[in-house]
């Protein structure tokens, strides 16, 4: 099944199942952005609305580029704000968003799907303003090396969906290449084991901050 046909099917259970890469992408999107000032978003993969409902409340416009009609249809239904617009866009194709539209962008558990990281990285530089901020929280690659994947339950069974392997270092090389510069890099744990942080507890997910 295609990723779009598999979003478009776990769009009606995907806020409401239980999902801990969810969850605490949406705690990592928060703590890492409520540092940051920023007034006009690109949100890439913006799903159902999840992490665009804490940003608007943030900024003064936010655009949700998504493929996946069904999920937009969920974020449309939550968020009514005339200062968001959710567009229909597969992130591979070129984005129709102005040059030097955004403050700060940024992509939740997306990337996982986006085989060229470049072609995101390229765009991102042109709608970025300069200083901005490109905010990227995905699976960390250790999951991914040990075989955990964007999937959901369905009556069938389960559902897995389409992904890429990236290297922590794919990142940083394809946001290098486009002029970004690293500012923070952060791995984030489940909470129940965050006090112990034993080594058998393995992060869930990277963030990572590049200014253009
Ligand atoms: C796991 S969901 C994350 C949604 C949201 N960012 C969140 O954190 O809840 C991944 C989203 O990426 C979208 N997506 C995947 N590949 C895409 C592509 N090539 N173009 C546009 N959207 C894509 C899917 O439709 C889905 O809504």
């Amino acid at each position: 099944m295609s990723i779009e046909k598999a979003y478009n099917s776990w769009a009606a259970q995907y806020d409401t199942n239980a999902n801990k890469t969810r969850d605490l992408d949406h705690i990592a999107t928060i703590e890492t952005l409520k540092k940051l000032n920023f007034n006009t978003v690109l949100e890439l993969g913006c799903g159902t609305g999840k992490n665009t409902e804490w940003l608007i409340q943030q900024a003064e416009q936010i655009i949700g580029l998504d493929f996946s009609e069904k999920m937009l249809e969920k974020a449309r239904q939550k968020i009514t704000s005339s200062k968001v617009q959710f567009i229909k866009t597969d992130l591979n194709q070129k984005w129709e968003i102005a040059t030097d539209y955004a403050d700060l962008i940024t992509s939740s558990l997306t990337l996982e799907h986006i085989k060229d990281l470049s072609v995101i990285f390229e765009q991102a530089a042109q709608k970025l303003q300069e200083k901005g901020k490109f905010f990227i929280c995905e699976l960390h690659p250790i999951k991914q090396y040990l075989g955990s994947k964007a999937q959901y339950d369905t009556e069938q069974g389960i559902q897995d969906l389409e992904v890429y392997i990236h290297h922590t270092s794919d990142y940083i090389d394809a946001a290098q290449k486009f002029g970004f510069k690293l500012l923070e890099l952060k791995e984030w744990f489940d909470q129940e084991n965050e006090t112990t942080h034993d080594f058998a507890n393995i992060p869930r997910l990277i963030s990572f901050v590049f200014e253009k």
